[in-house]
């Protein structure tokens, strides 16, 4: 008999998990390049439209290569439904927008990547919504922030870039307990090493563009939930103002899914080597990783977490002169603001993904003008280090 594909373990999942397969019986999922479909009759279209027959009807509402890989997100997270969307910012918004009104309140840990920021601080304010941002490792922070019309809370853990731990099941108890819910960006995370859903929360949202591609080729992102969750908040607010997911994207995510264990374990395992070689080099005043016991969070992580990612963050002594003249020494790590790809990265936060902010918040959220964030990808292990020591000994 064949098991439900909700029983199958994640890599399993991730390679046949949601597959729609043509009459002509692919292997690999085809790219249904397409806008609209053919109705036989103009019974058939005036029955799906009223959703009395199922079937595909235009590319902005659903595609059969987006269902799939809704479908095998939905099934690695064990979420009830999800919905992809053009971006990561676009399943940020849509996750928030569609909860709220004006009049309503939102509470967010303040150690946000910085879209997320100006979402939460800018955008929904001009709609009549207000925000609170609170230090996301202080629950009573969380707790005192709760207003009789909070409607959501949001965070990111590991955050970005200082790589902070939250603890998701007490805050979604906050959130709960006001009525409220509990919206986490997983990214860091990957769904495979922390499952919001599990804990407590009430959707979760990528940006796919991340370690779901993790070949640095498309955008992409992704809104899971309960289905009652997505029916109420998010399902028509898609369908109606269009941050589609192109059908290529979703082709492109789907392969992207198949090595995801993979390649999130080795990279992960490579960023533990990495980040206990830096923590015994020279010229670095603190590493963070949520792996080792000197992370403030460790414990925190052990718990709510089955892996610890593929980021590191350091601090360079001597600050933005430091960073950059070891980022610019560096020969296989690329300077780059992205991360989650096959190729390792290296970010300076306060004058790039963080420059907005004003040096007294970076202050507030830990990021110093010596803080850089690698994320580690597939090269060798040894070539990494090797590149990052020449680096260390121009600061030297
Ligand atoms: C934590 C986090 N959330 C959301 C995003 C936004 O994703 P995207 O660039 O796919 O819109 C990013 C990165 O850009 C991110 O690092």
């Amino acid at each position: 008999m064949n098991r439900p594909e909700k029983m199958l373990r994640p890599a399993t999942q991730l390679v046949h998990g949601g597959s729609l397969r043509s009459a002509f019986g692919e292997t690999s999922e085809a790219m249904f390049l397409t806008q609209g479909f053919l109705y036989e009759t103009m019974e058939a279209a005036e029955a799906r439209f009223k959703g009395e027959e199922p079937g595909f009807i235009y590319s902005r509402f659903s595609n059969p290569t987006v269902a799939m890989f809704e479908k095998r997100m939905a099934l690695l997270e064990g979420a009830e439904a999800a919905r992809a969307t053009a971006s990561g910012m676009a399943a940020v918004t849509a996750a928030l927008l569609g909860q709220l009104k004006t009049g309503d309140h939102v509470v967010a840990a303040r150690a946000l990547f910085g879209s997320c920021r100006y979402v939460v601080e800018e955008l929904l304010p001009r709609f009549g919504v207000a925000s609170t941002l609170v230090d996301g490792a202080r629950l009573d922070e969380w707790q005192a922030a709760i207003r009789p019309n909070t409607k959501s809370l949001f965070l990111e853990s590991p955050t970005n870039p200082t790589l902070d731990i939250y603890d998701i099941a007490a805050i979604a108890a906050i959130a709960h307990e006001a009525g409220a819910t509990l919206v986490v960006d997983n990214v860091f995370a990957t769904p495979l090493y922390q499952r919001p859903l599990e804990l407590g929360a009430d959707c979760v949202v990528y940006s796919a563009t991340k370690h779901v591609d993790g070949q640095g080729r498309c955008l992409g992102g992704v809104i899971l939930g309960a289905e009652a969750f997505i029916q109420t908040h998010i399902h028509n607010l898609l369908r109606q103002t269009g941050p589609s997911l192109s059908p290529f994207n979703a082709w492109v995510l789907l392969k992207g899914l198949e090595t995801l264990t993979v390649r999130v374990a080795a990279q992960s395992r490579s960023a533990a080597q990495i980040a206990d070689f830096l923590a015994k080099a020279d010229g670095i005043a603190r590493v963070l990783y949520p792996g080792r016991e000197d992370h403030p969070q460790h414990q925190l992580a052990r718990r709510q977490m089955s892996g610890f990612g593929t980021l590191v963050a350091f601090e360079l002594l001597g600050g933005k002169a430091s960073a950059f003249r070891f980022a610019n020494a560096l020969s296989i790590i690329g300077i780059s603001n992205n991360l989650g790809d096959a190729k390792s990265l290296i970010t300076h936060p306060a004058t790039t993904t963080h420059q907005r902010l004003s040096p007294q918040i970076r202050a507030e959220m830990g990021i110093g003008e010596g803080l850089l964030r690698l994320s580690v990808g597939l090269e060798d292990v040894e070539d990494i280090l090797a590149d990052l020591s020449a680096a260390l000994a121009v600061v030297a």
